[in-house]
């Protein structure tokens, strides 16, 4: 089975950390988040994937190309010249989606993040003997989504995007499995399939919705992000707790790269992940916040609800809090404190600030 992933974009609301690397390979749980989905494909039994990128696909490609041989999968890149939506992509890469063999492929946005139920919505999928499924969850503000409403038969009777007006509270959470004949209907130029493509489908009674269990995130957004590492970190408890951190200093669920050294008389949690090499000193707080690799922290600092980006460092007594978004190489001197900051890579933060939002 083939799939692909939707990568285009800049990932603008992840900045500054998509200033460095794209944002399919910013960590999630100490794991690109890119790898989460293509582990799981793997799982689902997929034998390539292809990427549809139009924003620095050599990047890409070069740091997967090691996961490629660990994974034991084939990665593709589709690039496209101009971004083509997303749906324009599938038609790039129609010949290697469409094998000839009638199967179905799977089609994930870069961005979400879930328990992702593959081989489940693979069965559905054939058992409707759809033309498209799509994975759906509920959440409290579905205007920032596509809404679906379906029939008692999971039978989607409407897609919108983005509804202006309240149309439910079902969302397309962003994986659809897709037959080959879904690839008739798309042109190739610049166009949306939740838009063009989904209504098409819903129209001739093709398009079904698969609900979700468990809990799903879009994680292209610093909050957003925070939030799905909790929800990610407590199913991580349910599945595999061996993966979570244990011990004196720990509270709740939290994730620690096996190379990281913390001091003494720290309390860290709860969902907090600590990456590679990162290196936190005595007496340090953490919680609700996301290090990246080798991040050292120094003594007596207070780190909440704040992502810190590869090879930053707190002096002593620092306080980093309330949603805190800080690039590569950048260095916090003693006892300054951020509220709400955004740190663009490579600075030195010698003052303090105090409204929230500030970007530097
Ligand atoms: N290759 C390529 N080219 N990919 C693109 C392009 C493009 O031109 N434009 C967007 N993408 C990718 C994004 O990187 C992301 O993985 C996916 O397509 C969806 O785009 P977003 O910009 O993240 O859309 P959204 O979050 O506002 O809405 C989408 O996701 C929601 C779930 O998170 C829609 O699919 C909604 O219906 C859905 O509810
Ligand atoms: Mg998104």
């Amino acid at each position: 089975m083939k799939a692909l992933i939707l990568v285009g974009g800049y990932g603008t609301r992840l900045r500054p950390l998509t200033l460095t690397v794209p944002k399919p390979i910013v960590d999630f749980a100490n794991k690109p988040m890119i790898i989460h989905q293509i582990e799981a494909l793997k799982d689902a039994g997929c034998s390539e994937v292809v990427l549809a990128i139009n924003y620095q696909p050599k990047v890409m490609m070069d740091f997967l190309a090691e996961w490629e041989r660990k994974l034991e999968i084939k990665i593709s890149c589709s690039q496209e010249k101009e971004p083509m939506g997303t749906a324009g992509p599938l038609a790039l890469a129609r010949e290697i989606l469409d094998d000839g063999s009638g199967d179905p492929f799977f089609v994930l946005n870069s961005d979400v993040i879930c328990e992702y139920p593959l081989k489940e919505m693979l069965a559905f999928h054939r058992r409707n003997r759809a033309e498209g499924t799509i994975l759906v969850t509920q959440v409290e503000d579905p205007s920032k989504y596509g809404v679906v409403v379906m029939d008692a038969d999971s039978r989607v009777e409407r897609f919108v995007e983005k509804p202006k007006t309240f149309v439910g509270d079902k969302i397309n959470a962003g994986i659809y499995v897709l037959s080959p004949k879904v690839l008739e209907r798309i042109e190739l130029r610049p166009t949306s399939i939740e838009k063009e493509t989904f209504p098409l489908i819903t129209r001739d009674r093709g398009l079904f919705a698969f609900t979700l269990q468990g809990y799903w995130m879009d994680v292209g957004q610093p909050k957003d992000y925070l939030t799905g590492l909790g929800l990610h970190l407590s199913s991580v408890r349910r599945r595999e707790p061996e993966l979570l951190a244990s011990g004196d200093s720990f509270v709740g669920d939290n994730i620690v790269h096996p190379t990281a050294k913390i001091g003494k008389d720290c309390r860290i949690g709860p969902n907090v992940s600590i990456g590679i090499e990162c290196e936190i000193a005595n007496g340090v707080r953490i919680s609700n916040s996301v290090l990246l690799h080798r991040v050292k922290v120094r003594d007596y600092s207070r780190i909440a609800d704040s992502i810190i980006g590869w090879g930053s460092s707190t002096g002593r007594w620092t306080r980093i809090d309330n949603k805190c978004v800080i690039g590569e190489d950048v260095h916090v001197r003693e006892e300054v404190f951020l509220n709400g900051a955004i740190i663009l890579p490579h600075k030195e933060i010698k003052e303090t600030i105090l409204e929230p939002g500030t970007i530097i």
